[in-house]
């Protein structure tokens, strides 16, 4: 499996103090941010856009090589994942992770689609590519992770994900439960996809974390873990170690 990337979700930063938190969580060896976009309709909850994104951005060093340190990853769970491609790429989002859900019910939109729903995540993540960012898909609980092998084994370079990630809570807020459930998905797409970057969301901690790294997770994402503890440094060396072993 491809090496850890520590990617700490900002939902669990203090809100009021947002610059600070972010560029200390990567001064205390974070890899990537986790930025948790929300609509209040695809989940019942609201967060914040793109000028949020662009003021974080200027706290934050953009990253000097491809998923490299201080990338941006936004989890936009958005029912219209295409309508904000450019806006958050014009923030400084690098990598924009929409569901497999919304992608689906966005075909609507674009009449040329409607009649094969299937090429529907493969189309966007092209416009993900062509508008320079990285593309990540992300499947609820809900979601079988079949229904990503066809894009996995026959896109193109252009509409292939840079990263798959696989929801162990049901998408909307923080500090829920890990739902080792969802762990099959992930040692399934790790047997079929060796270097796939796997990132897992939600309930991660040092009392999770090696359930995933064993089932072959390498993108992890923690919210509550990281921004919760009394040594969020201590926490983000365990979770990587855990991966790395
Ligand atoms: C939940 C978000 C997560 C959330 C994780 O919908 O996608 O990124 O912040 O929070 P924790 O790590 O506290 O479960
Ligand atoms: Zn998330």
């Amino acid at each position: 499996a491809p090496a850890a990337i520590i990617a700490p979700s900002i939902l669990s930063a203090d809100f009021g103090n947002l610059g600070a938190d972010c560029s200390r969580t990567i001064s205390q060896g974070a890899d990537w941010l986790h930025v948790d976009i929300m609509d209040g309709h695809f989940v019942p909850n609201l967060t914040f856009g793109p000028p949020v994104v662009a003021k974080i951005r200027s706290h934050v060093a953009p990253p000097t090589e491809s998923h490299g340190k201080g990338t941006f990853d936004c989890h936009m769970m958005i029912a219209e994942p295409k309508k904000w491609v450019k806006e958050f790429k014009k923030a400084g989002c690098d990598l924009y992770c929409f569901h497999y859900e919304a992608a689906h019910s966005s075909a609507a939109e674009s009449p040329e689609t409607t009649s094969d729903r299937k090429t529907s995540p493969r189309e966007l993540i092209k416009y993900i590519h062509d508008n320079g960012m990285l593309a990540g898909i992300a499947v609820k609980p809900s979601t079988k992770v079949d229904v990503l092998w066809d894009i996995l084994d026959n896109a193109n370079e252009s509409e292939r994900p840079d990263m798959v990630l696989v929801m162990t809570v049901e998408p909307g807020f923080g500090g829920q439960k890990f739902m080792a459930s969802e762990l099959p998905k992930v040692e399934e797409l790790r047997r079929r996809y060796p270097d796939l970057n796997i990132e897992v969301d939600g309930g991660l901690g040092p009392g999770t974390i090696d359930q995933a790294a064993d089932a072959g997770a390498n993108v992890i994402v923690a919210g509550s873990a990281v921004f919760g503890a009394k040594d969020p440094a201590e926490v983000i060396a365990l979770l990587r170690e855990a991966v790395n072993k």
